[in-house]
């Protein structure tokens, strides 16, 4: 049966493409299927945390979860620490998952830096707990950003490999990437050859899911572009990965492709494009900032739906993983 599934990482300045790329399709896809939303903090301690934020980190997105307008009394939302299948599958699966396949995901090569020897093991095997919390509720669809792509594909691998290895047939279902629209691969507002991240040290390089509306408007109006009026056709954008992510991000806010946008905006520079943006952006991200906001000085509040989350979740992913600790010839409790 239909499940979604997907994760964020707690690690801070939740921004514009998680919103675009992930957690806006959580929420139109949790009216279709059963879906399960997981803050992955057990996957932002593979580099180094400070503990009294990560506890604040994981709450601000469960925060931008609601406020985004995740259901909590239908979806289940929770901390993947709470839930003690992920990291147990984890080993289970990183028994079938091989080093050669880990060795050609090319985000540990990007996140791993120059001494890859300096990096944590956990940074490495990132991918096989990632299957694991995909598994975990044999979930069969995974609403991602496109930079999840290749994560995804090894989550299928180690799935087919389980079931083949194990003489299982179907036991794991092929998890099924959504990757769709102009917003899954949305690029800095400084640089649009390099994608929109957390990490970047420049905060006017994104737009942060906490921004007041009138930093979104100062952020979008000082965003990189060029001095040519955009093309009436996409091929257009080709060269220009400013004017493209530019031209992308107003797609994806307004829920149209890119093409609709250019038959409005084509023959028209960025002065023309630009404010309209800003005032789109303000208009569908000040009402997720602000309640934002609201819930996170509700601790308890936000701390009751993580609870109660976890306890859905496990009921879910206890008898599958003691259905895998069969599989493997475990003795079970
Ligand atoms: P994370 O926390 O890095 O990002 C959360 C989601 O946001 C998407 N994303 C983007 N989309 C468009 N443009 C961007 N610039 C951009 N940056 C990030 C990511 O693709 C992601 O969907 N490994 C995952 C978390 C995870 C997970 C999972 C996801 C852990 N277990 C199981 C799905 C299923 C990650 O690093 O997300």
């Amino acid at each position: 049966s239909p499940r979604v599934f997907s994760g964020v990482q707690p690690t801070g300045n939740l921004h514009l493409g998680n919103y675009l790329g992930a957690i806006s399709k959580f929420v139109t896809m949790q009216h279709d299927y059963p879906s399960i939303f997981c803050v992955v903090d057990l996957h932002a301690v593979t580099v180094p945390q400070d503990p009294k934020l990560l506890k604040e980190q994981t709450r601000e997105i469960a925060a931008a979860y609601v406020a985004a307008g995740i259901d909590p009394a239908k979806s289940i939302i929770f901390a993947q620490s709470t839930v003690s299948a992920h990291a147990e599958l984890a080993w289970i699966l990183s028994c079938q998952a091989r080093i050669g396949w880990l060795n050609r995901m090319t985000q540990f090569k990007d996140k791993a830096g120059k001494d890859k020897e300096k990096a944590s093991v956990g940074l490495y095997t990132y991918p096989v707990l990632m299957a694991a919390d995909i598994l975990a509720y044999k979930a069969t669809h995974v609403p991602v950003g496109e930079d999840q792509k290749q994560h995804l594909e090894l989550a299928r691998d180690i799935a087919a490999k389980f079931n083949n290895d194990m003489n299982a047939e179907d036991f794991f279902p092929q998890p099924e990437p959504l990757i769709q629209g102009p917003g899954t691969r949305v690029m800095s507002l400084k640089d649009g050859t390099a994608k929109m991240s957390k990490s970047d040290p420049s905060d006017l390089s994104r737009i942060n899911l906490t921004d007041d509306a009138d930093t979104i408007a100062k952020k979008v109006k000082k965003a990189k572009s060029d001095a040519d009026v955009l093309p009436s056709e996409e091929e257009g954008l080709e060269a220009r990965p400013e004017a493209r992510n530019l031209v992308g991000i107003y797609a994806a806010l307004s829920g149209v492709s890119r093409a609709d946008v250019l038959s409005e905006f084509g023959g028209q520079g960025f002065g023309a494009l630009k404010p309209r943006l800003a005032e789109l952006a303000v208009e569908k991200l000040a009402p997720i900032s602000e309640e934002m906001r609201r819930l996170q000085n509700d601790r308890a509040h936000l701390d009751g739906i993580l609870m109660d989350g976890a306890e859905r979740a496990d009921a879910i992913a206890a008898p599958i993983l003691r259905e895998t600790k069969e599989i493997m010839g475990f003795l079970v409790r």
